[in-house]
């Protein structure tokens, strides 16, 4: 016998899991459907983000930073401490706890919301009259659910390199780069995207050496230029990560205990003996296996589901968020689509500003930034100003000791309209959120300069980058 309901959510990650818990909400009968399982092969809600992404990871950048803080920065505070070390082992329970309390938490908001949570790769089978009939594919046998819509939220899984294969072991993707058991010596980064600069970044400052290996010429350059290149600067300089840019990856070979990268950079052929290497080439749409050619969905050659502006896909009530569709591969993006497609299929006029998403990337210091960066606007021929303010004059942040990096904040030249807010420095995750606050209200750089900030805090950066456009720092 069938199960019956209002919404079938297939994927249990930001995006599928919020869906849920927001359908529910407004009185919907709920499925979520999720096939992942953790390391001990147990089934875990929270998707990459929670289990192998965004939570993991930035536990283990908090720890690596407080071993780097008490070995490097303490003494500058007349904080002496002796017999400093780290036990790699307690570092990754404390990961896998808090990854634990997350993954656990959405079982209880599932409970609480009354969405049903079963285990299983979920699959279309058929249109129905009413609907669609899905095929979950479990651990004990095969349930049949019949749904009036479904949201895909299967999210994303690793690139491959052609002909290298992942064993996270020696060679890893972003699950094996959160598990070392112990620091290696060398690290190869093939990518120098969020995930190598994160990972390389963890790694380094725990004591390894960290190579970064990346096509592009141009380091980050989707970045606003000057934040990448101030970013470039810290990273070799002060972190002391060696980054190659314009790399042609030739052969990979490993052996038992090392891997052996050859490339061309600089019209040379190089070769670098690694302990560990970690794949980090961006991610791929995971749109394949759900039986989209048993109803007629719509899937393009990059794997991505194109959608509309309210997530819907070419078939009635089927509706695809996050990093199956179009748009950043973003935790926060996709949960936004998660509430908004929720919110259509209530009836109600669910909405996602895609201009406004802010992205960051968790390095030390973390870069963030909203809107149109200085080349975009310029490719398009849009007549801006700017403001640029450095932390190292910022009280706070000379307090705090990190006084690297600035706020740039760019204004349409006649409207003064803000276009976009570049942030490389302490907390620019946190600072970002202005921004993106003024941006969604059509702030102009005048708006935020006349904003009383608290004073002494970092977000004194962005009153004065704001106040910079107008050509009138008061600090500078
Ligand atoms: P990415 O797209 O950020 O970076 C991949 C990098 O690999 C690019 O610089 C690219 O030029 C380079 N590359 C591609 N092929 C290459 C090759 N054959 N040899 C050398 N370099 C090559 O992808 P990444 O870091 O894998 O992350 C995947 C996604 O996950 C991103 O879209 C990101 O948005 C998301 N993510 C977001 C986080 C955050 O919000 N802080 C954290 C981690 C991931």
């Amino acid at each position: 016998m069938a199960s019956n309901y209002d919404v079938v959510v297939l994927g249990a990650g930001p995006g599928g899991y919020i869906a849920s818990i927001r359908a529910a909400q407004l009185g919907l009968r709920v499925c979520c459907v999720d096939e992942f399982k953790n390391e001990s092969g147990q089934p875990s809600l929270g998707g990459t983000c929670l289990n192998v992404g965004c939570i993991p990871s930035k536990a283990l950048l908090e720890s690596s930073e407080n071993y780097e803080k008490v070995s490097h920065k303490f003494q500058e505070h007349g904080i002496h401490v002796k017999g400093i070390s780290v036990n790699i082992s307690e570092m990754l329970e404390r990961k896998n706890k808090i990854v634990g309390q997350f993954t656990g938490g959405i079982g209880l908001l599932f409970k609480k919301n009354k969405v049903t949570s079963i285990h299983g790769r979920g699959q279309f089978v058929a249109k129905s009259n009413n609907g669609y009939e899905i095929e979950v594919h479990g651990d004990d046998g095969i349930e049949i659910l019949k749904a009036s819509n479904v949201v895909i939220a299967t999210g994303s899984l690793p690139r491959p390199l052609p002909g290298l294969d992942i064993d996270n072991d020696l060679v890893c993707d972003n699950v094996g780069a959160l598990s070392f058991d112990k620091v290696p010596k060398r690290l190869g980064v093939i990518g120098a995207g969020v995930i190598g600069l994160e990972m390389g970044s963890v790694w380094r400052r725990l004591g390894s050496e960290v190579t970064v290996l990346e096509a592009m010429s141009d380091f980050l350059s989707a970045v606003d230029h000057s934040i990448s290149k101030e970013a470039k600067k810290i990273f070799t300089k002060n972190l002391g990560l060696k980054i190659f840019t314009g790399v042609n990856i030739k052969d990979v070979k490993t052996r038992k205990k090392t891997v052996e990268v050859s490339f061309d950079h600089d019209d040379r052929e190089q070769k670098i003996l690694f302990d560990k290497l970690v794949v980090s080439i961006g991610r791929v749409p995971n749109s394949s296996n759900i039986g989209s050619e048993n109803i007629g969905l719509i899937i393009d050659e990059k794997g991505l589901i194109p959608v509309d502006e309210k997530n819907r896909t070419n078939l009635d009530n089927v509706y695809a968020i996050g990093d199956v569709v179009r748009g950043p591969m973003l935790a926060h993006k996709s949960s936004e689509e998660g509430v908004s497609v929720a919110e259509t299929i209530a009836g109600q006029e669910g909405h996602v500003n895609l201009e406004t998403i802010p992205w960051v990337i968790y390095t030390s210091p973390e870069i963030a930034w909203v809107g149109k960066t200085e080349q975009e606007l310029k490719r398009v021929g849009v007549k801006y100003k700017l403001g640029q303010f450095p932390f190292s004059v910022s009280g706070r942040a000379r307090a705090i000791g990190e006084t690297g990096g600035f706020v740039k904040m760019i204004a349409d030249a006649s409207s003064d309209k803000i276009l976009g807010v570049h942030i490389i420095g302490p907390f620019a995750s946190e600072l970002i959120t202005e921004a993106v606050v003024a941006m969604e209200f059509d702030a102009t750089s005048e708006d935020i300069a006349r904003i009383v900030h608290a004073h002494p805090s970092l977000s004194e950066a962005v009153h004065e980058a704001a106040l910079g456009v107008d050509e009138r720092y008061l600090s500078l």
